[in-house]
């Protein structure tokens, strides 16, 4: 379909859509969402002249999976975002089914990106191609169209390239599936973004110690923190465990080092980023301060997603907040972005046995507790995370059965601080050391209320609107 055709069915979409997704109660006050439409994975996200740039992966057209275009919000302090004009639609045949995740690097002044360019055909196989785009003086995209082919060896699953540059040279990890189902991360070289060669594979399923490790892996993400190098990705396909893995796919990394003369990467075990009920393919990006940010999509792919109600209203998903990471050891900590404290406004401050606290109004809200004991705490009636002598528990009902889900951190908890927007809620543990975030569709304004014997010193403070 042509370029312009795309346009205006996204405009056509927006402008009949936009107010009525506005005026939904579930509609975040600070968080990124769609306009209308679904949203899933965070692209391209990058500090450029002075304003980030994130976009996202993005159905305009309905509340569904299907040809993805890449939307595009910009922030100068990570807070107060302005949704950008479309960065990219699945005009031409080599993206003909979606313009899909993939990452952005400035390359000599001049915004490039990185996408993969979906195409499937009518027996069901797909292909895919890693194309290239620059943004032009104008804000304007424009593509150069593919820059590599699918590589042999493997199936129609290659995509998501991450690119960065290291001693004057170009490298991308991509997310790959080879021809015996087994998933695996593919290094690329380049000197100038167009001509590429293949370094081989640097991780993966029956790769660098790890047994059978899962089917496809989405949206690599290699950088350095602290000395040490850091691959985030999506591996798909791990089986369920006591109390890992329990989304039906997982998202996180594993520690280590990367050699850049041998192409191989050394590697620890495989952490999950986040033990919520929704956090899927974040992607990182470097401050000019030199803070490595993350943000995720605050959704799952093929969960019960298609039973939010926010899909009445035409739109589906937001982002997680931006996140800064921190090493210790070969543990990454999370922090919501210091600049997200700009929202606070007045606090009030509580304390006591946690059942003496008052209930409070969470719709737009950040919540420091520090704890001494077990308590409860129970959202809008709709999810309870209880705090106890074995860790962290968090509770909600399955939106497709109904039936009760319940997700895990195993540790003792000194510190939560979370953040609550209208329908979603981030929790993070003892400064970070685990997060947990949640969608959550309360049938009136959310408020918290506490149980439990466990001493509390409580700070609430409510957040400002700016979406
Ligand atoms: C992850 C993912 C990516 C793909 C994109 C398509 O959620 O499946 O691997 O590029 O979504 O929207």
């Amino acid at each position: 379909m042509s370029e312009a055709h795309l346009l205006k069915q996204a405009l056509r979409a927006v402008l009949s859509g936009q107010q009525r997704a506005a005026a939904d109660p579930h509609r975040p006050a600070w968080h990124l969402a769609p306009p209308v439409g679904l949203m899933n994975d965070p692209n391209g996200f990058i500090h450029f002249n002075q304003r980030f740039v994130l976009c996202y992966q993005w159905n305009p057209l309905a509340c569904a999976h299907g040809a993805k275009f890449w939307g595009q919000w910009s922030s100068q302090d990570l807070v107060n975002w302005r949704h950008e004009p479309l960065a990219l639609a699945p005009s031409e045949p080599y993206e003909s089914h979606g313009c899909y995740s993939g990452s952005a690097v400035d390359n000599q002044g001049v915004m490039t990106l990185l996408y993969t360019g979906n195409v499937k055909f009518d027996d069901g196989s797909r292909t895919a191609w890693q194309c290239l785009a620059t943004r032009d003086e104008h804000g304007e995209f424009h593509k150069s169209g593919p820059v590599l082919a699918l590589p042999e060896g493997y199936t129609g699953h290659v995509r998501d390239p991450k690119v960065w540059q290291h001693n004057g040279l170009w490298y991308m990890v991509l997310g790959a599936q080879n021809l015996e189902l087994q998933g695996k991360v593919l290094l690329f070289s380049s000197p100038d973004l167009h001509q590429w060669i293949s370094l081989g594979e640097i991780a993966g399923s029956h790769l660098n110690g790890l047994g059978d490790f899962g089917y496809m892996w989405e949206c690599p993400d290699l950088f350095e923190l602290d000395g040490r190098s850091v691959l985030v990705v999506c591996p798909q396909g791990l089986k369920a465990d006591t109390w890992r893995w329990r989304n039906t796919f997982q998202s996180g990394y594993f520690c280590g080092s990367f050699d850049y003369a041998n192409h191989r990467f050394d590697h620890g075990e495989f952490h999950e980023l986040d033990l919520g009920f929704e956090f899927y393919a974040p992607q990182t990006c470097l401050s000019d301060d030199g803070r490595r940010l993350m943000i995720g999509w605050m959704g799952i792919p093929d969960g019960d997603e298609f039973y939010q109600p926010t899909r009445v209203n035409g739109w589906m998903h937001t982002m997680t907040c931006p996140r800064e990471l921190i090493l210790r050891g070969d543990r990454l900590f999370q922090h919501p972005a210091r600049e997200l404290q700009q929202l606070r406004g007045q606090e009030s401050r509580f304390a006591g046995v946690a059942r003496s606290l008052p209930t409070l109004a969470i719709d737009s809200a950040e919540l420091e507790l520090s704890i001494d004991g077990s308590c409860e705490l129970n959202f809008a009636d709709t999810l309870r995370l209880t705090v106890h002598p074995e860790g962290v528990t968090l509770l909600r009902n399955n939106l497709r059965s109904g039936e009760p889900e319940n997700r895990d951190w195993r540790g003792e908890v000194s510190l939560l601080r979370i953040l609550c927007d209208r329908s979603s809620i981030e929790i993070f543990i003892n400064e970070g050391e685990a997060v947990m975030s949640s969608r959550y569709f309360p049938a009136s304004t959310p408020t918290v209320s506490f149980d439990g014997i466990g001493q509390i010193g409580l700070s609430h403070w409510s957040l400002q609107q700016c979406v």
